[in-house]
């Protein structure tokens, strides 16, 4: 497996590849990132994987500087499943002077965790297209845990027509349906141990959608007013349909999603119906 650093060593070795399938990712990785990389190995003969901390995407006062940093794992680990190359760049060999153009996302991008987290899509589509240029993908695997992340990706690859096909990996869960995400190591053993709450809530709103309730608003605030009661501070708990629109009488297909605060560590999730 080669380990490329620097933006001319991933062209000279992107120069000798055909169909390639890329894995973004910011280190620190988990079963849900390898269960990405085995469906982008499904697709293409070649996969790469980058692992890279995007500092654009991070808000003043997030965990950018505590985020788990871990390369010598994570390459030990993509080495065990049999990628071919992972780009791990410095930040001065991304953004060798403060990016100066930015994608602007749509509206979507300041609802939701947009709305808790300003300039992050600014920030991740920003890296992404970046990436894509650097990288030149055939095909590029994203998990659907962040959904509305994938969501405005898929959007930014159709209006820009970037000839990369987005393929989207399911949530790869714990045993007790805890969303796996490098957050996660933040918990404390305690957080750890209730930190499902905010799938079983999820799933609350899942089941009750398909027994035929359409109080969305009811749903919300029940799943709001549990968590908050266990002492999560709720950034949103939301009922949209599959483009992140609010779900109205007319939608026939649901996504659940919510982000909320256990102690200092955000967790987000997701559920589709
Ligand atoms: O999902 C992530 O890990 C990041 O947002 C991504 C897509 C690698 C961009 O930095």
């Amino acid at each position: 497996m080669k380990i490329l650093h620097t933006v001319a060593e991933l062209r000279a070795w992107r120069e000798q590849q055909g169909h390639i399938s890329f894995v973004p990712t910011m280190g620190n990785l988990h079963e849900g990132h390898l269960a990405l990389v085995e469906l982008a190995q499904q697709h293409a003969p070649v996969v790469i994987v980058s692992i890279f901390v995007n500092p654009l995407q991070f808000g003043a006062g997030e965990d950018y500087t505590r985020y788990p940093r871990t390369l010598a794992d994570d390459v030990a680990k993509l080495s065990t499943l049999g990628v071919q190359a992972v780009f791990a760049p410095d930040v001065t060999e991304l953004y060798p002077q403060p990016q100066r153009y930015h994608i602007t996302p749509p509206d979507l991008a300041n609802q939701l965790c947009g709305a808790y987290r300003p300039g992050h899509f600014v920030g991740v589509t920003t890296v992404v297209m970046k990436l894509f240029q650097l990288v030149q993908p055939h095909i590029a695997v994203f998990g659907q845990k962040d959904y509305q992340q994938l969501t405005l990706i898929r959007g930014m690859v159709a209006d820009f027509a970037v000839p990369v096909k987005i393929i989207a990996g399911a949530t790869i869960r714990a045993a007790d349906g805890l969303a796996l995400s490098s957050r996660n190591t933040f918990l404390s053993p305690d957080e750890r141990q209730r930190a499902p709450l905010l799938y079983q809530q999820l799933s609350r709103i899942q089941q009750a959608l398909q027994q035929g309730q359409r109080d969305y608003a009811q749903l919300e605030n029940a799943a709001t007013d549990t968590l908050q009661q266990h002492g999560w501070q709720v950034d949103y708990i939301r009922i949209c349909d599959p483009q992140l629109n609010p779900a109205d009488a007319q939608t026939q297909q649901w996504v659940a999603l919510g982000a909320a605060r256990l102690g200092a560590t955000r967790l987000i999730d997701n559920l589709s119906i």
